[in-house]
This record gives C-alpha cells, sequence and structure tokens, in this order.
C-alpha cells in the first residue's frame, strides 16, 4: 500500500468534550485507500518544543470530498498544539500507516471494544465492517459519562453499548463488565484498541472463549514506518515494529 506525505488543510476542529477533540482534514488530491486501523503520523505545527509527528488512527474518511478525521486526546504538548489548530491551516501528514484489522466475512458477528482514544479505529471498524448492524456489536468504556465521545449517529451501523468506571452512562465498571462478554462464543471475532490493561482483559477472555482477537497497540512512536525501532513489540515472531507490523495484532502473536 503507497504511503504518502501530504499536505491538508483543517476544514474543522470540534471539541466532543474537555479532552477529546475531533479534527477534519481535506487533501487536495485523492486520497489514499486507508483501512480501519491503519493511523497517520502528523506534524505538529508551531510548537518548537514538540519535533517528532505524533500518530493518531484515522477515525472517519470520506473519498468524496477528500476528508479525513482524527480524534485527539490532550495528553501532552502535542496532542494539545494540535486541539488549537484552526481551520484553514495547513498540516502534514504521513499516510495510510501500518495494517489495519482483518475485516469480518459474510454475516460473521463482531465485537469491537475501545476505550479511551482507542475509539478511533474500532468505530471506523465498525462503519465499515459491511456487516448488517445487528451483527456488530461496539462497546466503548470510558471513566465517566463525559468523557464519552457523541457517537450515537453510529447506532446505523452498529449496535453501541457504553460502562462507565463510576456508572454515570451505560454499564457500571470496565468493558468486561458488561454482559455480552457472558456469552463471548456468540462471535465469530473481537476487535480491541485501548488502554493497555483493558485490551489485556479483553484478550484474556477472548482466549478463554476460543474466538479469534485482533487488538491496536499504541506502543510509543517516532518515524512511524519502520526506521527508528522505537516501537518494538516482544512477539512470538520476534521482536516487531508496531508501526509497521502492526498496529493491529492477533492476540496469539503476542506474549501477553
Ligand atoms: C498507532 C497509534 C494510534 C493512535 N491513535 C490515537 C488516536 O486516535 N487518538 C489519540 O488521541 N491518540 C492516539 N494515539 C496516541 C497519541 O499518539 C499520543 O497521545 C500522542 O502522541 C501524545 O503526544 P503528546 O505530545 O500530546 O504527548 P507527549 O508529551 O508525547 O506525552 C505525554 C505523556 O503521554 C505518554 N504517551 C505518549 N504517547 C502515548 C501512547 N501512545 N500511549 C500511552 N502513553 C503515551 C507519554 O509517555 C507521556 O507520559 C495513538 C498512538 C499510536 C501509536
Ligand atoms: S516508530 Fe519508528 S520504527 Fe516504529
Amino acid at each position: 500500500m503507497k504511503k504518502v506525505v501530504d499536505q491538508f488543510t483543517v476544514v474543522s476542529t470540534i471539541p466532543y468534550n474537555s479532552t477529546n477533540y475531533c479534527i477534519t482534514l481535506k487533501s487536495h488530491s485523492p486520497l489514499e485507500k486507508i483501512e480501519a486501523g491503519q493511523f497517520t503520523n502528523v506534524e505538529i505545527p508551531g510548537n518548537k518544543e514538540v519535533f517528532l509527528r505524533r500518530p493518531f488512527s484515522v477515525f472517519e474518511v470520506d473519498y468524496k470530498s477528500n476528508t479525513l478525521s482524527i480524534l485527539v486526546k490532550i495528553l501532552g504538548k502535542g496532542s494539545k498544539t494540535l486541539t488549537e489548530i484552526r481551520p484553514g491551516e495547513i498540516l502534514s501528514l504521513i499516510y495510510p500507516l501500518g495494517k489495519g484489522f482483518t475485516l469480518p466475512k459474510n454475516n460473521e458477528k463482531i465485537m469491537a471494544v475501545g476505550g479511551g482514544s482507542g475509539v478511533a479505529p474500532v468505530l471506523h471498524l465498525a462503519r465499515n465492517s459491511g456487516l448488517p448492524v445487528d451483527n456488530v456489536q461496539v462497546i466503548l468504556g470510558a471513566r465517566s459519562s463525559g468523557d464519552h465521545i457523541p457517537v450515537d449517529h453510529y447506532n446505523q451501523w452498529a449496535n453501541c453499548h457504553y460502562t462507565t468506571d463510576d456508572g454515570s452512562k451505560g454499564i457500571h465498571g470496565v468493558v468486561t463488565n458488561h454482559p455480552l462478554f457472558n456469552n463471548l462464543n456468540e462471535f465469530d471475532r473481537i476487535y480491541a484498541c485501548g488502554p493497555l490493561p483493558m485490551m489485556k482483559a479483553v484478550a484474556a477472555q477472548a482466549k478463554k472463549a476460543n474466538v479469534t482477537c485482533e487488538v491496536s497497540l499504541e506502543n510509543l512512536m517516532a518515524c512511524g514506518f519502520g526506521v527508528c525501532l522505537c516501537c518494538i513489540e516482544p512477539t512470538t515472531k520476534g521482536n516487531l515494529c508496531v508501526c509497521t507490523e502492526g498496529p493491529v495484532f492477533n492476540i496469539n502473536d503476542l506474549k501477553w
């Protein structure tokens, strides 16, 4: 798959809540094909303290308007600077990077679990799975109701369920407390992206139920295309670069 470095114009920067922003960007050339789970490495403009690009999953893609969106959770200087960018400004993106999720086959039933910034690739997958709505269950986990992003329109592609650590929206507790985890054998595939403990908990349950499971890792990255070796993950196939061999891995390949 061809990777490109492209200058995108910022179309909008929309705050979804106090820490999460949706940034929509327009390319002036036709977009490359982007798989759910692939990411883009974004140059951070106007902040001399941030030298390296920052990786973000591609959230939504519209090939007709040549736009893509990323969901940015403010963590440090790079992400904060990005959320302050205004319409009309230019951002340099390298994309599409990495390997995406394996798409389900016809009529399979899938569960996609997202937490924190991991909701972006999971929702991208749910929207583009090609499956009927009833075959797609999405569980989104957050600390509190205010940390969930507004994704009600995703109900046209998936059944969305929520969990919160404080019980303020959906099921009280972590994602694996959701009742859907009581019958994992109903699913052909499980996908997850989010904080490491969350993905490990989902992977452990999937393994127990013997259901195929893929997770998207968010190891620290610099180059994003296999040169700096800072994103190495020990796997059953040796030490692999998450940016080129992942970020999506089958859990059987991970040493968890
Ligand atoms: C493949 C991939 C996809 C990603 N997709 C998204 C996305 O869709 N939305 C989103 O908001 N974020 C995403 N991230 C995480 C995002 O890249 C980081 O939050 C961002 O680089 C932080 O940059 P910063 O300058 O704001 O923070 P920094 O100043 O670089 O870091 C602030 C703190 O956060 C920690 N940190 C930085 N990056 C990560 C990370 N990846 N995991 C855990 N801790 C980290 C640092 O160690 C430090 O303690 C993704 C990361 C990867 C590797
Ligand atoms: S980020 Fe440089 S090799 Fe993966």
